[in-house]
C-alpha cells in the first residue's frame, strides 16, 4: 500500500472495492464529512444512458457498459475536488485503473465473502454480474487488482459506513 496523496485542490476520492463493500453508502457519508459533492458512477452511466444498468447488460452486453463506464469515468474525471464512488469493475481496465491513479486518491474498501454476502442480501437483479453465481471466483480474481489501484486499504467489516468515512477523512485530511 501506498499513502500518495494529492494536494487539496485537486482532491478527488474515489472509492473501490467489490460489490457491496459500500461504495455508495461511505461515498455519502464522505461527502457530508469533508464537504464535498458525490458522484456515483453507475448513478452518472444510469442517468446519462437513460435506463438501468441491467437494462444496459441485457441489450447492448457487458461490453458495451464498460465503454460507457470509461467513456463516464474520463468525463467526471475533468472536475476537481469530489467524492467518486467506483463500480466494482470500474478499477478493471488498465486505462482506467491509469486514470484513477492519475488523478485521485484511491481507496479499496475491503470486506471479507461473509460481509459482502450480508450485504449484497438476496435480490441481485440490478446486479448483472451476480445473477449467475461465480461470487467467490470473482473476487478472489479482482482482489489483488483494488490492492495494486490503492493508496489505502480499509477493512469495513463490523465498521460503520459513517465510521469508514472518518477513517478516510483522517487519512487524507
Ligand atoms: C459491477 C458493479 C456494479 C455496476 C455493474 C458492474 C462490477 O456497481 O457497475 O453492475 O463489475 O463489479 P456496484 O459495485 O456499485 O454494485
Amino acid at each position: 500500500m501506498t499513502t500518495r496523496t494529492l494536494p487539496c485542490s485537486r482532491m478527488i476520492v474515489a472509492l473501490t472495492g467489490f460489490m457491496g463493500c459500500g461504495k455508495s453508502s461511505v461515498g455519502r457519508e464522505l461527502s457530508v464529512l469533508l464537504r464535498m459533492p458525490l458522484v456515483d458512477l453507475d448513478k452518472y452511466i444510469v442517468d446519462k444512458a437513460g435506463k438501468s444498468i441491467a437494462d444496459i447488460f441485457a441489450e447492448q452486453g457487458e461490453t458495451a457498459f464498460r465503454d460507457l463506464e470509461s467513456e463516464a469515468l474520463k468525463e467526471v474525471l475533468d472536475n476537481n475536488r469530489f467524492i467518486l464512488s467506483l463500480g466494482g469493475g470500474t478499477i478493471l481496465r488498465p486505462e482506467n485503473a491509469a486514470l484513477i491513479k492519475e488523478k485521485c486518491t484511491c481507496v479499496f474498501l475491503r470486506a471479507t465473502v461473509e460481509t459482502l454476502r450480508l450485504h449484497l442480501g438476496g435480490d441481485q437483479s440490478h446486479r448483472p454480474l451476480l445473477k449467475d453465481g461465480g461470487f467467490e471466483a470473482m473476487l478472489a480474481e479482482r482482489t489483488p487488482i483494488y490492492t495494486a489501484a490503492a493508496d489505502f486499504i480499509i477493512d469495513i467489516d463490523h465498521v460503520s459506513p459513517m465510521q469508514t468515512a472518518g477513517i478516510i477523512a483522517n487519512l487524507i485530511t
